[in-house]
């Protein structure tokens, strides 16, 4: 497997972060020093103009770009290579006063004031417009610059706008969509329902508050617009820098799990994936160890939006943020474990937000690695001086990827129809958790799950779960028979194939579009529990597990039954099933139990599928990457205890040091075993 390398000119990983000059432009000695400073916390590269706008162009039509020419050229002097940021993140005074429509309208209807940052509406023509005369611009000047490695497209893009321009475009996106057939879009939405019938596209508007919320097909395809509409922003910005020099890669830095925009249908648009990581570390509701687990889920999610190749950690506090409801210091050494986790995950970048703190405004106690104090011996620096250390002895791994045999799906529609859905529990639906949790699980198993799409390619995967796909897209069940067909390991859990892409019910069973003849079950009904019910599970061995929230009542039609209720009128009836389908296993898990007591059965899928299972202490991680002339094992202990990890060998690049046999992690501890 060949080495996917993202940034030839800088060899090895990225190490830098947000860096924001325009704030100290009186103070030269305060610049000069950054590069002093950047050099010995071993950066190599540094985010320039994230927020830089009414700095770059003070007035409309006044350009002012030397101050950043002139540290992009003292940067590149010193080893330091530049993302670029368009500045499209916040809007100056002027803009805004100048043309109001660019200001965002909400939900209620109400046109928002000047201020904040990200809330500029992206159908605006005239916000457009200038966006892309100072995009332009900057490509012009700084797009050939030998230190400019990447560009880096707005700043966490988010939220929805409901002015006059949003509601045309969204409009033109419905007719498009339905083929300016309005009862395509009546059947579509079902809207004999209420009366809720369209005679053409103008009288649709989006769900204002006030307004039309009732209707699933409308609240989804805003949801699906609104991506659609930012995504049509960000390619706009794109174009306008690849049509200088399309040789320089493009990025936008994502949001976790954000809700508000499906990442997988933004990703093709971009070069590199990134994202900004801010995980609550030491919070009161969970251990460290389930900390780095979700984050690791995370991590994977930016990994599968595009396979096979390295992502970027785009953003990550050096010390403490300061919007959490409780800002804790992170403690000493779970830096460099939480940078290495990235690393690890697939990333081939570490940086912050933000190289200095401000003495300012919104952000000014947000960690940063140098403080208000500015100097290189507080603690926070000498732990960023030690990842920049480290990456460089791991250097060779830059470009190697993480590539799994076993996959989970996640799908954002899925997300939004089931958050929308008037059913179940409203509070208890747990989409994301749940996912979580059966991630984490085989985590703990040693296996490093991709996260992908339900219509994506399941080559070269043996292991799908795929929690709650209650809604089926064009293709999912194709997709899904294909994998079981030709040998595939499959879960499926109550709330799938509920409904179609419109949300339309399939008729004739749960789950529908033909899978119900994969699992050999039809689902008929399904039960919620209040949170202080329980049911349970009584599998063939004699185990049992415990239900909670969930239970369907099935039928079995061909499925071979391995578990079965223990309580209420639907006791002794089927709830964890397996039919075998073509050279493949369909599981059916109709209720909800614990992902940990769910183990033995991912064991089972994991054996089948000849996928070897390392169990590894509670709290510590594997993750492998491999590419060129070998492969990386890195493992991360976050626990305060020592691990011993026993069956590995490589020479181990933390240390130094070859391990034959047995590894010991002290608390906090990690390793990067290099093999051939
Ligand atoms: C986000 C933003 C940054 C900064 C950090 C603070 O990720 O992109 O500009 O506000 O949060 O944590
Ligand atoms: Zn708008």
């Amino acid at each position: 497997m060949e080495k996917k390398i993202l940034f030839p000119r800088v060899g090895g990983f990225l190490h830098g972060g947000d860096y924001n000059p325009e704030q100290w432009l009186d103070r030269p000695d305060i610049l000069e020093e950054d590069v002093r400073l950047m050099k010995k916390a071993g950066m190599n590269s540094a985010t320039l103009g994230v927020f830089s706008w009414s700095a770059l162009e003070p007035a409309e039509g006044e350009f002012h770009f030397a101050w950043l020419e002139t540290v992009i050229d003292r940067l590149y002097e010193n080893g330091i290579y530049t993302v670029l940021s368009t500045p499209s993140g916040a809007r100056p005074a002027w803009l805004d006063e100048a043309y109001p429509e660019a200001m965002r309208v909400d939900r209620t209807g109400m046109r928002a004031r000047h201020g904040g940052r990200h809330n500029h509406c992206m159908s605006s023509p005239v916000y457009r417009e200038k966006v892309a005369v100072i995009d332009r611009k900057l490509a012009e000047r700084f797009g050939f610059h030998p230190g400019v490695i990447m560009y880096h497209i707005s700043n966490e893009f988010s939220g929805e706008c409901f002015c006059p321009h949003c509601i045309e475009r969204f409009r033109a996106y419905l007719a498009c969509r339905y083929d300016n057939d309005i009862e395509k879009l009546n059947a579509a939405w079902w809207t004999a329902f209420w009366s809720h019938r369209y005679n053409n596209f103008r009288q649709i508007e989006p769900p204002f508050s006030n307004g039309e919320n009732s209707v699933m097909g409308l609240n989804m395809e805003w949801k699906r617009f609104t991506t659609w509409n930012t995504n049509d922003f960000m390619k706009a910005e794109i174009e306008v820098l690849r049509g200088v020099n399309p040789d320089i890669p493009v990025t936008a830095n994502l949001m976790r799990l954000f809700e508000g925009l499906d990442y997988r249908k933004m990703a093709p648009d971009m070069d590199v994936v990134s994202w900004d990581n801010y995980p609550a570390f030491h919070n009161d509701r969970e251990t460290l160890g389930e900390t780095f687990g979700e984050t690791a889920f995370q991590h994977a999610v930016m990994r599968s939006l595009k396979r096979g190749k390295p992502f970027m950690m785009m953003e990550s506090a050096p010390g403490l943020v300061s919007w959490q409801a409780v800002n804790k210091m992170k403690r000493p050494g779970v830096h460099l474990l939480a940078c290495l986790q990235a690393i690890a995950c697939g990333s081939d970048s570490v940086q912050y937000f933000q190289w200095r703190k401000g003495r300012g405004s919104y952000e000014q106690f947000h960690g940063a690695v140098v403080d208000h104090l500015g100097t290189d011996d507080t603690r926070v620096f000498r732990e960023v001086a030690e990842v920049g250390e480290l990456l460089r002895k791991i250097a060779p791994a830059a470009g190697t990827i993480v590539k799994s045999k076993a996959a989970l799906l996640f799908d954002w529609d899925n997300r939004w129809a089931i958050a929308d859905v008037k059913a179940f529990s409203q509070d208890s639906k747990k989409y994301e958790e749940t996912c979580i949790d059966i991630w984490k699980a085989f985590l703990r198993l040693g296996v490093d799950m991709d996260v992908v799409g339900s219509d994506e390619d399941l080559d070269g995967y043996d292991v799908v779960a795929a929690p709650m796909l209650y809604m089926l897209q064009p293709g999912t069940a194709e997709n899904l028979k294909r994998f079981v067909g030709r040998g595939g390991q499959l879960l499926a859990t109550y709330c799938t194939g509920y409904v179609d892409r419109e949300q339309l019910c399939f008729l004739g069973g749960f789950p529908g579009d033909g899978l119900k003849e994969v699992f050999g079950v039809v689902s008929e009904e399904i039960d919620s529990l209040y949170p202080s019910d329980r049911n349970g599970i009584a599998l063939e061995d004699g185990s049992r597990w415990e239900v909670r929230d969930y239970a369907e009542v099935l039928r079995v039609r061909g499925a071979r039954v391995l578990g079965r209720y223990t309580d209420d009128f639907y006791m002794g009836t089927a709830a964890l099933t397996c039919r075998e389908y073509g050279q493949g296993k369909a599981y059916y898990m109709a209720a909800r139990t614990a992902a940990e007591q769910m183990t033995p059965l991912f064991e089972r899928m994991l054996a089948d599928a000849g996928i070897p299972v390392r169990k590894l202490p509670e709290g510590v991680e594997c993750h492998v990457r491999s590419g060129g002339a070998g492969s990386y094992a890195f493992y991360i202990n976050s626990t305060s205890e020592q691990a011993v990890i026993s069956g590995v060998t490589g020479r181990d690049l933390v240390t130094d040091t070859e391990v034959r046999g047995e590894l010991t992690l002290p608390a906090l501890g990690a390793a990067v075993l290099y093999t051939q």
